[in-house]
């Protein structure tokens, strides 16, 4: 086992440190950005499909379900087609209005979720298109959608989703760019300038993961927080989410993600001054907006660690700590987003002596409903 962990601690340390080299193998053969070139081969046939869907509906669970709220914006935003995201379990059990025009997208790293295998049957049913998103070749959900993409993550042993799910925000990229080219809704530049993006992620990530020894030193901080909250906004809001998930499963600390400007609906009453308040405040439309949210929290004595765009001063002033990450469109923000948040709930479980890669009650894959 020692070996299968390459030197790392644990499999979701080695994981998290893929990740550089997971995201490129996603789009590796997938985009050529001086032809200004997006494809995903394995769902060729289903293009047409896709820009001519009415909807599109995304069904997920877990970790998988958050990579599908950032994959809405990433598709509404880019290629303009209504998108909804679903609970897999939630899905299945109402009565769901679809039809032939719609286009219904499974997304599950290990393939076998019970839950999202059935929604797929259900959507089946209903005579919907289904594509699939998944990690594991061959898996139940790869066999019967009618087509799909692997999103080439690589074997995933952590039960934490880590490098399955920046590889998922991928290929919904890919996706939303491949069906935005066909449509028309990008403008050549526009076009490339986002692939170009795209491809120097995996060096970005790089990056952000060099500044693990700070996310280590905050974490040595709020280590023994009972609570947190993660607030973001627009596509931020599922990192927050994912975020929040993370700390729950592998540190036993009970966190949650709440869109910045909800705050003020409830979980502000929440705050005082031994409560950490992860903020996604990097640069971008909502930016002014989470500075205010900022400093509603600061005002009631809240913990503030933001993640920030490289060379921000505004944010860094008002935070009682920041992680820096480099700029990039906003778009792909979720990709680099998510990465030092990885690590805080990384370091935060290994020093509470938490068993990181097999956390208590869970499983890798629920295989029952
Ligand atoms: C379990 C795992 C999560 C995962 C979820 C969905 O809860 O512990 O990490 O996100 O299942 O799994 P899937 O394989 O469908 O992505």
């Amino acid at each position: 086992e020692a070996l299968e962990k390459g030197g790392y601690e644990h499999f979701m340390l080695k994981e998290i440190y893929e990740q550089p080299r997971s995201i490129y193998d996603c789009f590796r053969g997938r985009l050529n950005v001086e032809e200004g070139w997006v494809g995903l081969g394995g769902i060729k046939d289903y293009e047409r499909k896709l820009v001519n869907a009415n909807r599109i509906i995304m069904v997920a669970c877990g970790t998988s379900w958050h990579a599908a709220q950032v994959g809405e914006y990433l598709i509404e935003d880019l290629a303009r087609i209504p998108v909804e995201v679903e609970y897999a379990s939630e899905f299945r059990y109402r009565n769901p209005i679809i039809n032939e025009n719609d286009v219904v997208i499974a997304i599950s790293q290990s393939g076998e979720t019970a839950d999202t295998l059935a929604a797929i049957g259900l959507a089946k049913s209903k005579g919907a298109t289904i594509l699939g998103i998944c990690n594991v070749v061959g898996s139940s959900i790869s066999r019967v959608t009618d087509a799909g993409s692997y999103t080439h993550a690589g074997p995933e042993i952590g039960v934490a989703s880590t490098k399955a799910f920046t590889a998922q925000v991928t290929v919904l990229t890919l996706m939303a760019l491949s069906i935005a080219r066909k449509k028309g809704t990008l403008g050549e530049s526009r076009l490339r300038a986002l692939l170009g993006d795209l491809e120097a992620i995996p060096a970005k990530v790089e990056k952000v993961l060099e500044k693990s020894n700070i996310v280590e030193e905050v974490a040595a901080v709020y280590k023994n927080a009972a609570n947190a909250l993660y607030l973001g906004r627009g596509n931020c809001f599922p990192v927050a989410l994912e975020g929040a998930l993370k700390l729950k499963e592998i540190s036993y600390i009970h966190a949650e993600g709440y869109p910045a400007a909800e705050m003020k609906h409830g979980p502000i009453a929440l705050i005082d001054e031994e409560m950490p308040v992860i903020v996604l405040a990097t640069k971008g439309t909502s930016y002014e907006k989470v500075v205010s949210n900022i400093q509603e929290v600061k005002a009631r004595k809240g913990k503030i660690i933001a993640i920030i765009t490289e060379g921000d001063v505004q944010v860094k002033e008002l935070a009682d700590h920041y992680i820096e990450i480099p700029d990039t469109d906003e778009n792909l923000v979720p990709l680099l987003a998510t990465i030092p948040l990885q690590l805080f709930s990384y370091y935060v479980a290994v020093m509470r002596g938490c068993n990181v890669d097999q956390p208590r009650n869970l499983a890798k894959s629920v295989t029952v409903e």
